[in-house]
């Protein structure tokens, strides 16, 4: 696919936007390290080219939830720290160990499994021990966390084990003077001061995801963690918009539209008749559905811009099309013509946020759910075999790449 090859439906992302983003977090946070968290293909922008775009703009972490993740990271030739944190039992240790990730361990279970891995191959693990602090969900309770971190230390005597990170995730940063944030920074420094008295010596010490990287510099301490700020998306409205921010959206999802026709008025469109024309009028085809991830909850509501004109959805949202009413002079309007349902927001079009609203869910989950049969399209790649750490200074131009690991829709241009 070349950028002006006729198309279905696409996600253009855009890899400078990406970098800027980065650049812009890093400035938040400049006595931070910064991991860019590329778990779920990342947010479903596509997950090798934006982890190579996170690490020419300077991410000298990359996190991913799974194992299987990160090491798609490295079999993509992706060097450099590589940090995952979703295991279950009988997980790849051995693989995790011998391509040096850093593994999260939350209890006793996990870290036996990796000392093991790591007396198999031979290796010393880096291990994060990861403390529940107060989120409810992944993570060491305090109560069990004096004997985890003994067992780590003792890993760590007999060189199975180096200890390289103490962390723990938020479950309120994203709202502002919510007390839990307190609570849980309490709770963190208690945890960490106890690991290091029994002489754990982590490299990073890290607890902020990306509303704590924007609002909380107090939580920063050795790395932040950030996932939808990288994407150019707001982690909540309420604490402002990307542009507050200096943040830029970087996924574009575009359609072509796949029929225009008139049709009188009183004429029920899509399932269930939900939506009626009025009068007469011209109705448009948009080719994606709720199988390319268009939330069946935004019927009636989503918003796209065609023809230079906001419209909404008519109707329902089906398993692969749903249709909007283009007006009585929608009939200038051709098969072909280009619907985004969601960009940056600056040429008019809705932004994922609008979406989001309209389906009465967050913007995370309107890109990370666009469905494999939609290709992404990177714009932007330039410099992109550079998986070190290096910044990307002047880059410009505008080539394509739709490398998108993991994803079965990719087409690579
Ligand atoms: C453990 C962990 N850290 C960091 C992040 C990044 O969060 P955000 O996308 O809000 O920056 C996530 C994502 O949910 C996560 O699970």
């Amino acid at each position: 696919m070349t950028q002006n090859a006729p198309f279905r439906a696409r996600a253009e992302i855009d890899l400078a936007a990406l970098r800027a983003n980065v650049r812009a977090l890093r400035a938040r946070a400049p006595r931070a390290a910064f991991m860019a968290v590329v778990k779920s293909d990342a947010y479903g922008h596509g997950m090798v080219p934006c982890a190579k775009a996170a690490r020419a703009a300077g991410a000298t972490w990359l996190g991913t939830a799974t194992p299987e993740e990160a090491l798609a990271l490295r079999a993509a030739g992706i060097g450099g720290r590589v940090m995952c944190w979703l295991w279950t039992p009988g997980g790849p240790w051995r693989e995790a160990v011998e391509a040096d990730l850093d593994v999260s361990v939350s209890g006793i279970w996990a870290l036996r499994e990796v000392t093991h891995a790591a007396r198999q191959a031979g290796r010393t693990a880096r291990v994060q021990l990861k403390a529940d602090t107060g989120l409810g969900r992944n993570g060491c309770p305090p109560g069990d966390w004096a004997e985890l971190v003994a067992a780590a230390r003792a890993a760590e005597e007999a060189g199975t084990v180096k200890v390289t990170g103490l962390w723990s995730h938020f479950a309120c940063a994203d709202e502002p003077g919510h007390p839990s944030v307190a609570a849980q920074l309490t709770v963190f420094k208690d945890l960490v001061a106890y690991a290091e008295k029994e002489g754990v010596e982590p490299e990073v010490r890290h607890i902020a995801n990306s509303p704590a990287t924007l609002i909380l510099p107090d939580t920063h301490f050795d790395l932040v963690r950030a996932g939808i700020a990288v994407y150019g998306i707001s982690p909540s409205p309420e604490l402002g918009t990307p542009a507050d921010f200096g943040l830029r959206p970087v996924m574009t999802l575009k359609a072509s539209l796949a029929l225009v026709k008139r049709v009188p008025a009183g004429h029920g469109v899509s399932y269930g008749h939900h939506y009626v024309t009025e009068g007469e009028t011209t109705l448009g085809l948009v080719p994606v559905g709720y199988a390319d991830g268009i939330p069946r909850h935004a019927s009636g509501r989503g918003p796209v811009l065609i023809g230079g004109e906001r419209r909404r959805v008519a109707g329902r949202i089906a398993m692969d099309q749903f249709v909007v009413d283009l007006g009585p002079e929608g009939d200038r309007i051709r098969e072909g013509a280009e619907a985004v349902l969601f960009g940056p927001g600056d040429r008019g079009e809705p932004t994922a946020q609008d979406w989001a609203e309209a389906a009465d869910t967050i913007a995370y989950e309107i890109v990370t759910r666009i469905g494999t049969r939609v290709p992404r399209v990177h714009l932007h790649t330039e410099n992109m075999e550079n998986t070190g750490n290096t910044e990307n200074a002047g880059a410009t131009g505008n080539t394509e790449n739709a490398g998108n690991a993991g994803n079965t829709g990719n087409t690579r241009v």
